[in-house]
């Protein structure tokens, strides 16, 4: 028996009749006519930025089997666990069938029009009292392109609040940021294909062995590549790699500068790049004269040999690719550690060409079509709320008075919730997102919830941790129940189809917003004949057309035909054009400071936050999946055996992680390697045992990102009282 073949017999997969596109439920694995499916729709991977292209089985009305679509560029067939697994979701028990309402402190079944009733009557009644602004609606990456277009018109020239944004902020607004300091935009230039082009691919704080699977394919050992992985903890990844940089704690930027040191000192830097496309390079040179080798190995922990042979390979490199995701992201200095990256790009003109691109990977399948048409950080299209000419030109396209349109960013996500606490935001919608585990310093989430006069949670489950707390929940349909595009982490905006119908009263996103523009007087005005998303996508086209996110020439046929179009072709900046005024790309000094709360002797331990492949961010649906959830069914906590000994515990004893803000329980311990002396790591999915509890509510200056990964704990023998 192969190896394979061992391992899917221990999953209960039936290896006569399955290989990576199983049409029987793999882990019941016997034969079963109710599974053959009769016919098969075409659309996309509904969990994770890669973008998968799947067909999926429907039989008798019911989605029976998913698989691979062979044809499909990004995953050729493939998929992860997760995608593998998908139908199931769509039979999965918690779904929320009926609009409930909070009635002497029992969530009450009601009809949809006295849910929708009573939202517009509770909201207007908190924005008449308090502002406009205390309104706060968070919208999510889970949501179509085409919805998320229509709600940031519902939200900001609807209800005219501006306390408004997308849950992305807890994942990718760092890169969006850093995107807008170096280039003057936002949009990852480059392409997956790069990674196969590139000869030296280097990923920073990117698990993608584990979070974005599908392109771990994409550098599968090759002669002609070195895979450079640069990341505290020994991950699945930095097991793939030539060259594994196990550095300090967010040392990164410091790795970063000390490159641009060695690679100016040694010339291996693109100087006609520079002096044509770039500015700001007179001060950068002096800024990274002080990033000597030395003083970079201490900062670090890297050795001195390695620092100038990792900045000679990407100098040397013909084409040479930076990938990265939340270890840079996730952090207080999460857009200038782009930035810092960008900057390596662009002294050493590895961008714009194939194989060169400075490349963030996105979290969510729809995240990048929600910055795109936006409303939160920037107005639809990446235009800016501060331009006037750029408010005057949607004021046209949308037919409205200019004075409609916001001329500043209302409060990114975690100043709605502090806003919330000090009774500024009177009222909350949250819109496919569960910030009760997702969102970073637990207790201060929760007084948030509880503070606001009224609290609406949009979900397609319920209850969720975050739906217990609502005063009406509105239940919504999910992937495969509705119709329209995600973009992906390339920029491929792909179609998704409706599989099957959604289960009890559960509507559309888009037909509720939809609804709720009704009642507020304004569907006309805003959708003028909408009735389907296909009518919004037509609107978006119009409404980016001539932008850098051009939809225009996108037309649904054409994605259905060729498996998605990357808006912007292969690759952004071939002419070295940016989008700053002037149309250079700017180069920043980035000092390497100390994350926020380093270990004392009380708080020893560094804790680092991550994912696994099983199971998707809050676990909403992975944890219902029983495929997924009987793989990975609970959190753990990975510790280095020399701690171990210093505390005397063994493998799987049970134990509490203490910070300054709470503690998780009775996680099971898992002493290896992986994580260096002095760090310790968990898994984020579990509300059981949920990570955000410790986590720290430190945010990034720029973007409003979290810093997620590193604050100081104490780590405990559990005991049963
Ligand atoms: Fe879906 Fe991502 Fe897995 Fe592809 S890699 S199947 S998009 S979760
Ligand atoms: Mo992110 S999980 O790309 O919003």
């Amino acid at each position: 028996m192969t190896a394979l073949a061992r391992l899917k017999r221990a999953l209960g997969i039936d290896t006569r009749q399955c290989d990576y596109t199983y049409e029987r439920d793999a882990r019941f694995g016997h034969v079963s006519s109710s599974r053959v499916a009769e016919k098969w729709v075409k659309t996309t991977c509904g969990y994770c930025s890669v973008g998968c292209g799947m067909l999926v089985g429907v039989k008798d009305d019911k989605a029976v089997a998913v698989r691979g679509n062979p044809e499909h560029p990004v995953n050729r067939g493939k998929l992860c666990p997760k995608g593998l697994s998908e139908h199931h979701i769509l039979t999965a028990p918690g779904r929320a069938k009926t609009p409930l309402l909070r009635k002497n402190g029992t969530l009450t079944p009601v009809s949809w029009d006295e849910a929708l009733d009573t939202m517009v009557e509770r909201f207007a009644g908190v924005q008449q009292k308090y502002g406009a602004d205390a309104l706060g609606v968070v919208g999510t990456g889970q949501l179509l392109t085409e919805e998320f277009y229509t709600l940031g018109k519902l939200v900001q020239l609807g209800f005219r609040s501006r306390s408004y944004d997308g849950n992305t902020t807890l994942c990718m607004a760092s890169a969006v940021s850093g995107y807008k300091l170096s280039f003057g935009s936002d949009g990852p230039p480059g392409s997956y294909a790069d990674m196969e082009t590139a000869d030296v691919v280097m990923l920073i704080g990117a698990n993608i062995a584990d979070n974005h699977p599908i392109l771990c394919h994409r550098l599968e050992r090759d002669a002609e590549r070195t895979l450079i992985v640069v990341d505290p903890r020994v991950t699945k990844t930095a097991m793939m790699a030539d060259l594994h940089l196990a550095v300090k704690p967010r040392s990164d930027i410091a790795l970063l500068n000390g490159m641009a040191h060695v690679l100016i000192r040694d010339g291996l830097i693109d100087s006609t790049y520079i002096s044509q496309y770039t500015d700001g390079f007179h001060q950068y040179k002096e800024f990274v004269a002080e990033y000597t080798p030395e003083r970079v190995a201490a900062l670090t922990g890297l050795s001195e040999e390695t620092i100038v042979r990792v900045a000679r390979l990407y100098g040397k490199a013909r084409a040479a690719f930076i990938g990265w995701t939340m270890g840079v992201n996730h952090s207080t200095q999460g857009a200038v550690t782009v930035a810092a990256i960008n900057n390596l790009a662009l002294i050493t003109g590895n961008i714009g060409r194939a194989g060169a691109s400075p490349f963030s990977i996105t979290g969510q399948c729809n995240a990048m079509g929600t910055r795109e048409s936006g409303f939160t950080s920037s107005l639809p299209g990446y235009r800016k709320f501060e331009k006037q000419a750029d408010r005057e030109e949607l004021a046209r396209l949308w037919g409205l008075d200019v004075e409609r349109i916001p001329t500043a960013r209302g409060l990114a996500y975690p100043d709605i919730i502090e806003a919330a606490v000090a009774g500024k935001v009177k009222a909350l919608w949250f819109i496919a997102t569960n910030p009760a585990v997702s969102f970073p310093n637990y207790s201060v989430l929760e007084q948030a919830l509880r503070s606001v006069d009224f609290l609406v949670v949009q979900d397609g489950f319920h209850p969720t941790p975050t739906s217990d707390f609502a005063d009406l929940v509105l239940p919504a349909a999910i992937w495969g129940e509705k119709e329209g595009t995600y973009t992906n982490s390339e920029r491929r905006v792909s179609k998704v189809n409706r599989v099957v119908a959604a289960p009890g009263e559960a509507r559309a996103d888009f037909d509720i917003f939809l609804d709720l523009a009704e009642r507020l007087g304004v569907r006309e005005e805003l959708y003028p004949g909408w009735t389907t998303t296909h009518d919004a996508y037509k609107e978006w086209q119009r409404v980016s057309a001539g932008r850098l996110c051009d939809y225009s020439g996108i037309s649904w046929e054409q994605i259905e035909e060729e498996s998605g179009v990357q808006w912007g072709g292969a690759r952004l900046y071939e002419d070295g054009v940016f989008r700053h005024e002037g149309g250079r790309a700017k180069l920043y000094n980035v000092p390497c400071e100390p994350f926020v709360e380093q270990p004392t002797s009380e708080y020893p331990y560094v804790l680092n936050t991550g994912r696994t492949v099983e199971h998707w961010h809050t676990r909403t649906k992975t944890a219902k999946v029983q495929l997924l959830d009987t793989m990975a069914p609970y959190a753990w906590l990975e510790m280095n055996p020399v701690d171990a000994r210093r505390l005397q515990l063994k493998p799987h004893d049970r134990v509490s992680v203490i910070s300054r803000r709470g503690s998780v329980k009775n996680l099971e311990l898992r002493i290896t390697g992986i994580v260096a002396p002095g760090q310790v790591f968990m898994p984020f999915h579990f509300a059981e045992t949920n990570s955000n509890l410790v986590t720290l509510g430190a945010f990034d200056p720029i973007s409003r990102e979290p810093n997620f990964k590193q604050c100081a704990v104490l780590v405990e023998r559990f005991v049963t009282k």
